[in-house]
């Protein structure tokens, strides 16, 4: 019987062609294209063409790519009533992976699984995710809902959807590098429940609803609303050293810090901390990145030594925030941006597939006595 290794942690359980990750030099390249030349020079749109075709796409390959996304926009008949007919008071994430899964029931084919089907049905959750969110955003704010406008890219038809107003070139730029840069990343938690899930040849739907309720926890994409809660809780930048140090004296992690795999910052978060500074520059939020600054050079100080380094989520927090977005949407916008890879990865699942089935070490009794009730 092979060792039991708790939360798996450095077993190797898939290929994947899709993202490379070097943990120790703090590098992350998707399709062999380091991450920061993607968020310099891509758009998310390609970028998960690249995740999906392992290449980058011709001009008429990316507008055919853009096209046939666009037309997803638009929910299925039947979905907005759903949408708008959730307690408003849920969570967007519970929405979210609800709505991911009922998806599938306006599918008339929910369970094709041949790499071409499968791949539009991918394409059906990515296209539609975010006129979910923006609509039941809107719908719990009593607000008239906006529909999507194909006319505008991923990026903007979100934000556009969600506030009612196209946004600067600045801010759809800024979403659409948040959107580039959460888009894959190895075998993750909700990437493994995906592929997991997947490996039972279940259904498209199936899998990106494990993955939306995978990544809700606060171990993985649920940090980048502790860091923001974080944030709020410390009133000035003076404030930071004694909350911090309170904070590592009574053994509470600080959200937004450490890593499975990266011991060493990792490059997301070197991207996004240039981002959120000049978006809290511009949107007259420089206190709350100076607080993040200054957390992070306590964090050098105290912890480095140990591995522990800012990741993805933690100037993600304030980057949302500068763009506008609600706290309890940090986490959806993780999930929109990851539906691109999560799909990636369940078409190599199914190309080559393999169902999952772990063994558990059994520790327990046996031979145990049955004991009647009445004697127990
Ligand atoms: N703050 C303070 N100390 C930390 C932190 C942190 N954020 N993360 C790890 N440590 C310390 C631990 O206390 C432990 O110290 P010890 O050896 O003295 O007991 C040591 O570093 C190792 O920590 P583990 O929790 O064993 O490391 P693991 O690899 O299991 O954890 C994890 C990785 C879960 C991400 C962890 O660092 C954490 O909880 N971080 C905060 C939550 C977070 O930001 N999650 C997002 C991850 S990125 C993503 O999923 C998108």
């Amino acid at each position: 019987m092979s060792e039991f290794v708790k939360g798996l942690e450095g077993i190797v359980a898939a290929q994947t062609e899709m993202s490379y990750i070097d943990g120790e030099k703090g590098v992350l390249e998707y399709v062999g294209i380091p991450i920061g030349e993607l968020s310099a020079k891509s758009t998310f749109e390609e970028t998960v063409f690249l995740l999906w075709n392992k290449r980058l796409p011709t001009r008429s390959e990316l507008d055919e790519f853009t096209s046939e996304l666009r037309q997803r926009y638009e929910l299925p008949a039947g979905m907005e009533q759903r949408v708008t007919s959730l307690p408003t008071n849920a969570e967007p994430m519970h929405v979210l992976r609800t709505m991911v899964s009922a998806l599938g029931m306006h599918d008339a084919q929910p369970n094709e699984i041949e790499l071409d089907r499968a791949r539009r049905k991918c394409l059906n959750v990515l296209g539609h995710a975010p006129t979910i969110v923006a609509y039941f955003d809107r719908y719990r704010r009593g607000l008239p809902l906006i529909h999507p406008d194909r006319s505008l890219s991923f990026a903007e038809n979100f934000l556009y959807m969600l506030n009612g107003e196209k946004p600067t070139a600045t801010m759809a730029r800024a979403f659409d590098i948040c959107m580039i840069l959460h888009a894959d990343h190895g075998l993750n938690n909700s990437t493994f429940a995906a592929r997991v899930i997947i490996s039972t040849l279940s259904d498209v739907y199936s899998a990106l609803t494990g993955a939306v309720g995978s990544l809700r926890g606060p171990l993985h994409g649920g940090a980048n609303e502790g860091v923001m809660k974080m944030l709020n809780e410390i009133p000035s930048v003076a404030d930071v050293e004694s909350h911090v140090m309170g904070k590592l004296e009574r053994k509470d992690k600080i959200m937004g810090f450490g890593h499975r795999v990266y011991k060493a910052k990792d490059p997301r978060a070197s991207d996004l901390q240039g981002l959120a500074e000049q978006l809290a520059k511009d949107t007259g939020n420089e206190d709350l990145y100076a607080k993040s600054h200054a957390i992070e050079q306590i964090m050098e100080r105290e912890v480095a030594a140990k591995g522990i380094y800012p990741n993805v989520d933690f100037y993600s927090a304030t980057t949302y925030h500068c763009i506008g977005l609600k706290l309890d949407l940090f986490t959806p916008m993780f999930a929109l941006s990851r539906i691109g890879g999560w799909s990636g990865h369940i078409i190599e699942q199914l190309d080559g597939n393999r169902l999952f089935r772990p063994k558990a070490e059994y520790i327990g009794a046996h031979n145990a006595p049955y004991t009647p009730i009445d004697q127990r």
